[in-house]
């Protein structure tokens, strides 16, 4: 939410800030903006409502210059006050000479506001941040701190609540960027005589590979010498430098029209890097383990805590765990978490599960559990962020950057990551010989190669797409794995495509939503195999021929060589054979294309649906 890029070095500032926004702005794309520091006392700005391109053509207007050595820009997912050019950032205080960035919520902005106008303060935007431009000023111009902008910022950042990264250059500091951290993410790119800051390496991977990550409640100073890092109080601190194993090949579109379209091909990649290195022939290794074997012994019940697509697949993992664990496991949205009061002590796990490792709602789930003596166990996609950080173990999805803003390669990986939680517990717990993991492990081995098979299957519901994109709604029913995944198909189409879609239980449609069937109403049905459960697949075709006999367009996903079904499918897609608990992970690729088809044939942008961000750091 918000991206965030400052550059200090020997270079010209602009290009490489507007190219890591470029990078980022899958964080937020309301408005953007930069400030340029210029060396000779100045400080500019620019900035605009919408997408970072209004902001380029505003630029090569050449209406503001922007020359110099040290900047910052920022793109925004708005929270306070709308998505303006005035509400846009950099924000200045009233001498315009100190510029300030921000991504996440001042709390206490409201009552910082009222002091500020109460001392004849005019505010010019309906934002959190502007207070900090003004605070921070301040405390360069006059006072204890007066002349020192680290300081400054320092004592700030003492006066602020809530959740913030923050950036700030000034005019009379040519050559240094201040920046702060609390609940927010924040790295530090460390370059050969320059120096970068970003909500995310992928904005200077272009540059430098090596990147210090900066830790909660600390404040970085960045010139082209170095940089140093200390607490809000001045002291010394903590932090954590690392070499980002990726590059910049993994955060461009490589040939593909979108960053959507090369993430879903890449997924059979996604799945085998995620498998990679958590089986060492004893069994399931985790990455950062704080529990010992002993503990994970003693868990007596789980949950999964997770919000949208990433509690899709935790409605997946429920099945798997079970059913290899024999433990009770409840999933539910991080967002309700921790107003319900959840029964939680130290024989509970707390499986999180995020992509960014910094989803607030996530956040805060996991902070409450921790408070219980609950185990923390986190499934995450991005390495050092928040969420791991605050757990006892780890387990990372290696499915690489995933740009696009709806998830879709790191959902096939998270849902992997469940399956390994399953089988790393019922290995701790014995309740499957160790030859029994490693045979599930081998089954989940071979499915990559099955995504990869799915994905040359697509071209059927490319064309289907265009044909049902008109329609005024469509609903996925499924049954056991199946219903989490006709779940993540309707929430991929709502945001992609902005279509109503639900996603509902086969088996509960009788009990009030088959009211929404009308003729000629697409509804996407995910068959199981009739090998896997006899059972189960009969009573699914029950459901289709319910449902087509209300007149719904029946769009059938089943398994290769089901014959039964294809009389009640008006479309039918076959995927290939794949053992009953691993079925989302083909299942969910036609739903993926579906989504992104019929978006595309309406005209939107798959990679930036509109009201959204990547990563949600606000509650
Ligand atoms: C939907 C989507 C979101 C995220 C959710 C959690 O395509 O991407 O629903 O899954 O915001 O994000 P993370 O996994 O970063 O915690």
């Amino acid at each position: 939410m918000c991206g965030i890029v400052g550059y200090t070095g020997p270079r010209q500032a602009l290009p490489l800030v507007l190219e890591g926004l470029r990078r980022l702005e899958y964080r937020g794309y309301d408005s953007a903006g930069v400030a340029i520091v210029d060396g000779e006392g100045g400080l500019s700005t620019a900035k605009k409502a919408g997408v970072l391109g209004n902001l380029e053509h505003f630029i090569d207007s050449g209406d503001v210059a922007l020359a110099g050595l040290t900047g910052m820009g920022h793109t925004r997912w708005a929270t306070h006050g709308g998505p303006t050019d005035r509400n846009a950032h950099p924000h200045t205080d009233a001498t315009g000479r100190v510029a300030v960035i921000h991504n996440g919520i001042i709390e206490n902005f409201v009552t910082i506001r009222k002091d500020l106008e109460s001392r004849g303060i005019e505010m010019r935007s309906d934002t959190d941040t502007e207070v900090v431009a003004h605070l921070l000023g301040q405390a360069f111009a006059q006072g204890p701190t007066a002349g020192d902008l680290p300081a400054s910022m320092a004592a700030v950042c003492r006066c602020l609540e809530g959740a913030f990264t923050l950036v700030a250059g000034h005019a009379d500091v040519p050559g240094m960027l201040v920046a702060a951290r609390r609940n927010s993410p924040l790295v530090i790119g460390v370059g050969d005589g320059e120096m970068f800051l970003a909500s995310d390496v992928a904005a200077f991977i272009a540059h430098t590979r090596e990147a210090v990550e900066l830790g909660q409640d600390q404040l970085v100073v960045i010139t082209s010498h170095g940089y140093e890092v200390t607490s809000f109080s001045g002291r010394e601190a903590d932090f954590k430098a690392f070499h980002v194993n990726w590059d910049l090949s993994a955060a461009e579109k490589g040939g593909y029209p979108t960053f959507m379209d090369k993430e879903i091909a890449e997924q059979p990649h996604a799945l085998a890097d995620t498998l990679l290195g958590h089986f060492d022939g004893n069994g399931i290794v985790l990455d950062e383990q704080r529990l010992g074997e002993d503990e994970l012994r003693t868990i007596d019940k789980v949950f999964v805590v997770a919000c949208g697509t990433a509690f899709h697949s935790g409605l997946i993992g429920k099945y798997a765990i079970e059913h290899w664990t024999r433990l009770p496991v409840e999933v539910e949205l991080a967002s309700e978490f921790r107003y319900r009061d959840p029964v939680l002590d130290r024989e509970t796990l707390v499986v999180a599960v995020s992509q960014s490792g910094e989803t607030a709602d996530t956040l805060e789930a996991v902070r409450h559990a921790r408070r219980q003596r609950a185990r923390v166990l986190a499934i995450c996609n991005t390495n050092g962020s928040q969420i791991p950080r605050e757990s006892d173990a780890v387990l990372y999805t290696h499915a690489g950057p995933e740009v696009g803003v709806a998830a879709t390669k790191t959902f096939l990986a998270q849902v992997t990551a469940n399956y390994l939680v399953g089988l790393a517990l019922a290995q701790a717990r014995g309740t499957k010989y160790r030859d029994e993991v490693t045979r599930e492990f081998e089954l989940l081995s071979e499915m990559p190669a099955a995504v990869a098979t799915t994905l040359t299957l697509m071209d059927p519901i490319r064309e289907l797409a265009a044909d049902i994109s008109r329609s005024k709604a469509v609903l996925f029913l499924g049954r056991h794995v199946g219903f989490p995944v006709a779940l993540e198909g309707a929430l991929k189409l709502k945001e992609l495509a902005y279509m109503h879609a639900e996603g509902f239980a086969a088996g509960e449609l009788k009990h009030g939503p088959i009211a929404l069937i009308e003729e000629g109403l697409p509804v996407v049905v995910i068959t199981p195999s009739p090998k896997a459960d006899p059972m189960l697949h009969s009573k699914l075709l029950s459901n289709i021929r319910e449902i087509q006999a209300r007149g719904a367009r029946t769009i059938v996903i089943a398994e290769e060589g089901d014959d039964t079904v294809a009389p009640f499918a008006d479309f039918l897609l076959e995927l290939p054979r794949v053992p009953k608990l691993f079925q989302p992970l083909v299942a969910t690729i036609p739903l993926q294309i579906l989504a992104a088809e019929i978006a595309r044939s309406r005209g939107y942008d798959i990679d930036k649906p509109r009201n959204l961000a990547k990563s949600v750091t606000v509650e």
